[in-house]
């Protein structure tokens, strides 16, 4: 049984005082939502000061991305260590990270690793940008992309994989939830390759990509889809709340 699960990306959006208020206008709403996993993701400095609001609640924490040593002369960077005392997600692998940032599979292979190591639960990102997809390359991409990121590592039983084809991330044009679906499906049979049947049964894949309170039903009505991961949406309470309480009804009613 998948647990569905609802994140919030907030990327560079937020002071720590403004990243205090969003919490504090959902936090008892959110709480109450059940049968979803709700992550928040806020950036690295609001992070001690969201941990200690979610305390005593059902919502999670993630870190947005992370450097994949514990210490060490890399200034400006944030170590697995230092988030995890923080969190219990870390977002590894965004395609902002892979392209705003030349992060590289070895890269994110690294982190994965890292993440393990600090007893930190990746959402690995993965998806294809718009020119693979119209040269129908997105499969090979993926099946790259997971392939790499996950290499030399042993099954992770609480892996979340975030499919998020990169022409739908903040465009406002979300792929269909067929399209998302069938997407989902070949990575969960990459999964199964690369592990095991059983292993793949039980690992969340969720999909982003301009997800809001009016498509997410789309989605998530896909048993394929576990759950969403939500950029722009999530930085609206009421937004983000519909969709975490979306996800709960419908999800219930698909079990
Ligand atoms: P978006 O971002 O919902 O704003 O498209 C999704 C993401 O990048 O995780």
């Amino acid at each position: 049984m998948r647990i569905p699960f609802v994140a919030g990306n907030w990327k560079m959006n937020t002071t720590v005082t403004e990243a205090e208020i969003l919490v504090y206008t959902m936090l008892e709403e959110l709480d109450q939502i059940v049968g979803v996993e709700k992550v928040l993701c806020p950036p690295f400095v609001s992070l001690v000061a969201i941990n200690i609001m979610l305390q005593n609640s059902s919502i999670r924490l993630g870190a947005q991305n992370m450097h994949f040593e514990a210490r060490g002369a890399y200034t400006g960077e944030i170590s697995p260590l230092m988030i995890s005392e923080q969190c219990e997600y870390v977002i590894l692998g965004h395609s902002e990270r892979r392209w705003a940032f030349a992060e590289t599979d070895e890269m994110v292979n690294k982190k994965i690793k890292a993440a393990l190591v600090n007893r930190l639960i990746p959402i690995l990102c993965v998806g294809e940008r718009l020119e693979e997809n119209e040269a129908g390359k997105t499969e090979d991409v993926i099946s790259r992309q997971i392939r790499s990121g996950l290499q030399d590592t042993e099954p992770i039983s609480d892996l979340v994989v975030a499919y998020e084809p990169v022409w739908a991330i903040g465009t406002g044009k979300a792929a269909s939830g067929r399209q998302a679906a069938a997407t989902i499906g070949f990575i969960r049979n990459t999964l199964a390759k690369l592990w095991s049947k059983d292993i793949a049964q039980d690992l969340r894949i969720i999909y982003g990509g301009s997800v809001t309170s009016a498509n997410v039903a789309e989605f998530i009505s896909q048993q394929e889809i576990d759950g969403a991961l939500v950029g722009g949406a999530s930085l609206k309470s009421e937004e983000f709340l519909s969709i975490a309480s979306q996800t709960s009804v419908i999800k219930s009613k698909l079990l």
